[in-house]
């Protein structure tokens, strides 16, 4: 099992992550975040959302400095829909794994948009200590966006 894969029973102690902490984390301070929206409005290009007609675009910042994004991409089972923030995980995955230390994700107007709670969950799990999240009350902490989360470290 490498680092990048998901926690399985017990082994959630090796996935943990400290808590928020401000100022010791690779994002605080440092994200240029006009640079990271950009990214975000960049991926929103190819979006797949015949059904909705709702555009998304999720860009991130990983620990070691990489930009990863992602765009939705819906489906006749509107169920089956990918949010953004999927394609974005995908992307941190295929693209060497690690964390997220900042992200953001923008509607069809480039203007910040919340995740939805599902992907507040998928980002929790990849989260990088200290991710700081753009949203539309200003830069926020994974626990101010999914207080009291569930996580691995509760398998
Ligand atoms: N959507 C995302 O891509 N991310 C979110 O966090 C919110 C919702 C997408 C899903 C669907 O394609 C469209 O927005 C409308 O819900």
């Amino acid at each position: 099992m490498t680092e990048h894969q998901p926690p399985a029973g017990t082994g959630a102690a090796a996935h943990a992550v400290p808590e928020d902490a401000a100022g010791e984390d690779a994002a605080a301070g440092a994200v240029d975040w006009a640079r990271l929206r950009a990214a975000a409005v960049a991926a929103r290009e190819h979006a797949y959302v015949p059904y909705s007609r709702f555009p998304v675009g999720a860009a991130a910042l990983t620990e070691d400095g990489r930009v990863v994004s992602g765009c939705n991409v819906e489906n006749a089972s509107y169920g089956l829909t990918l949010c953004a923030e999927c394609a974005l995980v995908s992307a941190l995955h295929m693209s060497g794994g690690g964390r997220l230390a900042a992200f953001v994700c923008v509607d069809a107007r480039g203007d910040v948009l919340m995740p939805c709670g599902r992907c507040r969950q998928l980002l929790y799990e990849h989260r990088a200590p200290g991710l700081r999240l753009l949203t539309v009350s200003g830069v926020r902490t994974m626990a101010e966006v999914l207080p009291d989360a569930f996580g691995p470290e509760h398998l």
